[in-house]
């Protein structure tokens, strides 16, 4: 029996999340939460000839049954940016979201695997897991920010580049999710044409969207495939299953970052082992080296937002 709880499921990213979701034939219930059209959502999915049982709880009395015994917590809750924003600027909104969810989670399914994809990624991840921590059932190895979208974009641009076929590629993408943070290990060749189209990917998306929102679509292909490898590896228990995803590493400690995405490799406990930081080229190291700052003070933003309150 898997349960999967998508929380923000009647949203841009979480209606087609919960479609490709329902569509895999280990999840045998899938519960649905947001704050509004939960039920419509549920009830359309629910018609789909899978497995998965499909229930949709709508608002705040709802959300500890939304989470009672899940496996899986994906969290695509919260606002999107508009044009001239940065995942920051989200933090006001989103933060505040997050740490409810998560504090619900922690009561009701401590023992989940809960994959963050609300923005500020950097922050929201930390901010989950000090939830956790007030509450005594934190698991680094059960929370990740899901970074997926980002090795999408650039297994599609290096692609593109015409080097053989897009399903084929593979990029590593490490570091965390906002503009230099994303640091991309690229080919010599690939470095100048896609560094910062991949670190910006976001941004395309939100221009070309004009207020409407930014990437759901592609972000619910890369969640999918992020919740699908998790499942792969907690219920088929099948070896080698790797993801890049932000979790809480020693990796990058020497700088005193505490959270960072590198290829990890994932089994029935959730992380089962964090790959190191790849060999870097002068390049890669400088990109490494920039996004240090940023990342840390997002980190410390989020940590604080928890422990800052009594
Ligand atoms: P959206 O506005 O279309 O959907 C968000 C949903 O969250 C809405 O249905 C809304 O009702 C719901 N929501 C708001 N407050 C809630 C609460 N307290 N509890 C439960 N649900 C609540 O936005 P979207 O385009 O789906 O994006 C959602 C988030 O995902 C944003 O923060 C966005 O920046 C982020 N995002 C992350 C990545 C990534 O790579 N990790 C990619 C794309 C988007
Ligand atoms: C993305 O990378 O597309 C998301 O983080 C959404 C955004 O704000 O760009």
């Amino acid at each position: 029996m898997v349960k999967v709880a998508v929380l923000g499921a009647a949203g841009g990213i979480g209606q087609p999340l919960s479609l490709l979701v329902k569509s895999n034939p280990l999840v045998t219930e899938l519960a649905l939460y947001d704050i509004v059209n939960t039920p419509g959502v549920a009830a359309d999915l629910s018609h789909i000839s899978t497995p998965a049982k499909v229930t949709g709880y709508k608002g705040d009395t709802e959300l500890a049954a939304a989470l009672a015994g899940a496996d899986i917590v994906v969290i695509p809750a919260g606002v999107p940016r508009k044009p001239g924003m940065t995942r920051d600027d989200l933090f006001k909104i989103n933060a505040g979201i997050v740490q409810t969810l998560a504090n619900s989670a922690a009561k009701n399914c401590p023992k989940a695997f809960i994959a963050v994809i609300s923005n500020p990624v950097n922050s929201t991840v930390p901010i989950v897991a000090e939830v956790f921590k007030k509450h005594g059932v934190f698991d680094p190895k059960r929370i990740f920010g899901v970074t997926t979208l980002d090795i999408t974009r650039a297994n599609t641009f290096v692609g593109q580049l015409g080097k053989g076929e897009i399903k084929d590629k593979s990029v590593t993408v490490i570091g965390g999710h906002s503009g230099v943070t994303i640091i991309p290990i690229l080919s010599a060749e690939e470095i100048d044409a896609l560094t910062h189209r991949i670190q910006y990917g976001g941004d395309e998306v939100v221009k070309a969207k004009d207020g409407a929102g930014s990437a759901t679509l592609s972000m619910a292909y890369a969640g999918a495939q992020f919740v699908n490898a998790l499942l792969d590896a907690v219920v088929l228990k099948k070896s080698g299953i790797t993801q890049c995803t932000y979790v809480k590493s020693d990796v990058a400690a020497a700088e005193g970052v505490e959270y960072f995405s590198t290829v990890v490799e994932l089994g029935p406990e959730g992380v089962a082992k964090i790959h190191p930081i790849p060999p870097l080229n002068e390049h890669e190291k400088k990109l490494y080296l920039a996004a240090i700052p940023e990342l840390k003070a997002n980190i410390e933003k989020g940590v604080a937002f928890v422990t800052s309150q009594s």
